[in-house]
C-alpha cells in the first residue's frame, strides 16, 4: 500500500471533468483518504512546484495552477503512485495513450488536467504543502477484500 497526491488541475475543474477523474480513481479500486477544493496562492504553488524552478515553463506553470480552483486528494492503494501515473498518461496529452485521462481529454503539454506524485519522496514533499496529517481519514471500503 502507498499513498499519492492527486490534483485535479484548474483546466479539468473548468471543463467539468472533476467527477470523471474521481470516478477513474475510484473504479480502479484506489481509495480517496483526503479531498478538498482550494485555489492556490502563488506562494503555495511555488512550494508545490519548487522542483521546476528555473525551467522555461515554470512561470507559466505557476500562472496556470493558480488560475482557478483545484481539487486536491490523497489516494491510497496497492502501488498507488505508479497506478495513478498510468491512469494519467504521459505529460503531453497529444502523446498520452487513449484510455488515459490525459490521452482522452487533453492535447496540451501544460493544461494536462491532473497531477500525481512521481515517487514516494515527491509525495512526502508535496503532501504537507496541501494537507495536514489530521485531514487523512482512515476507513474501510466495503469492496476492499475483492480488490
Ligand atoms: P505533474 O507533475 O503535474 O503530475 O506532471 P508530470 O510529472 O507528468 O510533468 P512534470 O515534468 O513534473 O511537469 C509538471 C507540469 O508542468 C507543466 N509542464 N509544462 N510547457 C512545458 O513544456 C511543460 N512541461 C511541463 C505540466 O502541467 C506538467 O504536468
Ligand atoms: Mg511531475
Amino acid at each position: 500500500m502507498n499513498r499519492t497526491l492527486v490534483i485535479i488541475k484548474p483546466d479539468a475543474v473548468q471543463r467539468a471533468f472533476a467527477g470523471r477523474i474521481i470516478t477513474r480513481i475510484e473504479e480502479k479500486g484506489l481509495k480517496i483518504v483526503a479531498m478538498k477544493m482550494v485555489q492556490l496562492d502563488r506562494k503555495t504553488a511555488e512550494r508545490l512546484y519548487e522542483v521546476h524552478k528555473g525551467k522555461s515553463f515554470y512561470e507559466s506553470l505557476i500562472d496556470y495552477i493558480t488560475s482557478g480552483p483545484i481539487v486536491a486528494m490523497v489516494v491510497e492503494g496497492r502501488d498507488a503512485i505508479n497506478v495513478v501515473r498510468k491512469l494519467m498518461g504521459k505529460t503531453n496529452g497529444a502523446e498520452a495513450e487513449p484510455g488515459t485521462i490525459r490521452g482522452d481529454f487533453s492535447t496540451g503539454v501544460e493544461k494536462n488536467l491532473v497531477h500525481g506524485s512521481d515517487s514516494e519522496e515527491s509525495f512526502n514533499r508535496e503532501f504537507p504543502v496541501l494537507f495536514n496529517k489530521e485531514e487523512i481519514i482512515s476507513y474501510r471500503r466495503i469492496d476492499e477484500e475483492w480488490i
